[in-house]
């Protein structure tokens, strides 16, 4: 059953098309890639499905064929469809519980007006129960007093998902989740990725490097200069001449993003 469905989206800057007629059927249970080369229009993408830019044109349909195109973000994210961002945004002077609570608090829109004392001191020692849950499953844990300032990059973008999966998302996007990271970094995020799946969460990844694309995306989408350009399993997408040129003839594709990052 399909979770996600695109229909003839286009996003309009001006007069550039950052999203042309774009067509997408995301099954539920999938870890769909979304690759393509800089300004192809992957986080607009992500922002049109997201409800954080409405598409100039086309209909996006969620779950059981609700039509999302039009609700605002918070609503979207309500219904379970949340997302990460290229860069984190993290509250960086709270600890990485609080951070994980706060965003409890919004999802849940508490509205503590007329109720007791005693209920609300329930409502936060609940929150902060499940937020604990999370910190634990994203292996932050040992972290969960320090502030976020202070973590490094990697587990900082590991709090970055905490913080959406506090959300309870059904599906889930995340952009760029490996950038700036060593190799050792990116395993370990490669394999958190891997068990927020196992959870039941659709997820859509937005990245660079192409090897743990290929290794985590039961199916690629490719799109450049707004359009979708190509689809495919790994093996297809590698081979695939039109992505290759797209990509400015790289033969190799499997070597894109994965340059090293020194520690
Ligand atoms: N808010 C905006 N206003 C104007 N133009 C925008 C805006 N957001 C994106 N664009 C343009 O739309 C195009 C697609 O941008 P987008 O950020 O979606 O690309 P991307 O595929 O995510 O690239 P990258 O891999 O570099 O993150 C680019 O030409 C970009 O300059
Ligand atoms: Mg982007």
């Amino acid at each position: 059953m399909s979770i996600l469905e695109v229909k003839g989206v286009s996003k309009y800057f001006g007069g550039l098309a950052a999203l042309n007629d774009i067509n997408l059927t995301i099954e539920e249970g999938e870890i769909r890639g979304i690759i393509g080369p800089n300004g192809a229009g992957k986080t607009t993408l992500f922002n049109v499905i997201s409800g954080v830019y409405q598409p100039t044109s086309g209909q996006i349909f969620y779950l059981e064929g609700k039509r999302i195109d039009g609700l605002s973000s918070d609503r979207i994210a309500e219904m379970g469809l949340v997302r990460t961002f290229q860069r984190t945004a993290l509250y960086h002077n709270f600890t990485v519980l609080r951070n994980v609570t706060i965003a409890r608090h919004l999802h849940a829109r508490e509205n503590i007006f007329g109720v007791f004392a005693g209920t609300v001191k329930k409502m936060e020692e609940e929150n902060v129960k499940k937020a604990l849950e999370i910190v634990e499953f994203m292996g932050l844990g040992r972290l969960k007093n320090e502030l976020a300032a202070n973590l490094p990059h990697g587990h900082q973008r590991a709090l970055g998902i905490a913080i959406a999966l506090a959300c309870e998302p059904k599906l889930l996007l995340l952009d760029e989740p490996l950038t700036g990271m060593t190799p050792t970094e990116k395993a370990h995020m490669i394999d958190l990725i891997k068990k927020v799946h196992q959870k039941s969460i659709t997820i859509l990844i937005v990245e660079h490097d192409m090897r743990s694309v290929m290794e985590l995306c039961n199916y690629i989408s490719v799109l450049d200069f707004g359009k979708l350009l190509a689809e495919g399993v790994p093996a297809e997408i590698q081979n695939d001449e039109t992505v290759i040129t797209a990509y400015l003839g790289t033969e190799d594709i499997l070597s894109l993003g994965g340059e090293e990052v020194a520690t």
